[in-house]
C-alpha cells in the first residue's frame, strides 16, 4: 500500500512566555497548506486533561514531557508533525523524548528571561516575584537551555511569522521537508 512520507516531531522548548505556543500556532497552517498534517500538542492544553494529575516538581515534569513524548512518537510513526510546545526545561527529558520517537527536531526558543518577563502572558512571573506561586520555571525552578538544539529562534528579533518561516526554512535545508 502507498503510504505518505514518514512524519517527524518538532519540539519547541523555551521559557515561559518565551513564545512556544504562538509560533506553534504559526506554523501549524503552513504545515497543513505543504500537504502535511500536524497536529499541536501544547503543554499547558494536555496538563488540563492527559496530565491533570501532575504539579511542577522536576518528576511531575518530567512525566508530563514522557506522555508528550508517546504521543508524539504515535503521530509521527503515522505521518503527521506533531508540533511540542512545552517548556520541557531538564536536557535528560529532552533527549529522552528525542529517543522515543527518533525523528526528531528540537527548536529552542530562546527569548530571554528578561523579554519572557515583561510578556508575562499569564501573571505567572509576578506572582513568583511576590511569591505568591513556587516552582516558576526561570525564577525558582532551573530552564537547562539545549547545547545542541537543530533550530535557534530569535523571537527579540523575529516576529512569530517571521519564526514559523525560518523554521520551515531550517526544516527544507536539513532535508526535513523538500522547498516549496
Ligand atoms: N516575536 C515574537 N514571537 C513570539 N511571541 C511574541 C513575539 N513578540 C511578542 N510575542 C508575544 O509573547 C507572548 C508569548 O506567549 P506564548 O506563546 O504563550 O509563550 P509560551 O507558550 O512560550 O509560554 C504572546 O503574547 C506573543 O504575542
Ligand atoms: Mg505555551
Amino acid at each position: 500500500m502507498q503510504r505518505g512520507p514518514p512524519g517527524f516531531c518538532i519540539w519547541l522548548t523555551g521559557l515561559p512566555s518565551a513564545g512556544k505556543t504562538t509560533i506553534a500556532k504559526e506554523l501549524l497552517p503552513r504545515l497543513v497548506e505543504r500537504g502535511w498534517y500536524a497536529d499541536l500538542l501544547d503543554g499547558d492544553e494536555i496538563r488540563r486533561g492527559l496530565s491533570a494529575d501532575l504539579g511542577f516538581d522536576r518528576k511531575s515534569r518530567e512525566a508530563h514531557a514522557t506522555r508528550v513524548a508517546f504521543c508524539a512518537k504515535l503521530l509521527a510513526r503515522n505521518g503527521s508533525i506533531p508540533v511540542v510546545a512545552l517548556i520541557s526545561p531538564y536536557r535528560s527529558s529532552r533527549a529522552a523524548a528525542r529517543q522515543e520517537i527518533g525523528r526528531f527536531v528540537e527548536v529552542y526558543v530562546s527569548t530571554p528571561l528578561t523579554v519572557c518577563e515583561d510578556r508575562d502572558v499569564k501573571g505567572l512571573y509576578k506572582k513568583a516575584r511576590a511569591g505568591t506561586i513556587k516552582e516558576m520555571t526561570g525564577v525558582d525552578d532551573p530552564y537547562e537551555p539545549p547545547e545542541h538544539p537543530e533550530i535557534t529562534v530569535d523571537t527579540v528579533r523575529f516576529t512569530p511569522a517571521q519564526s514559523a518561516e525560518f523554521i520551515l526554512g531550517e526544516l527544507e535545508r536539513l532535508g526535513w521537508m523538500p522547498k516549496a
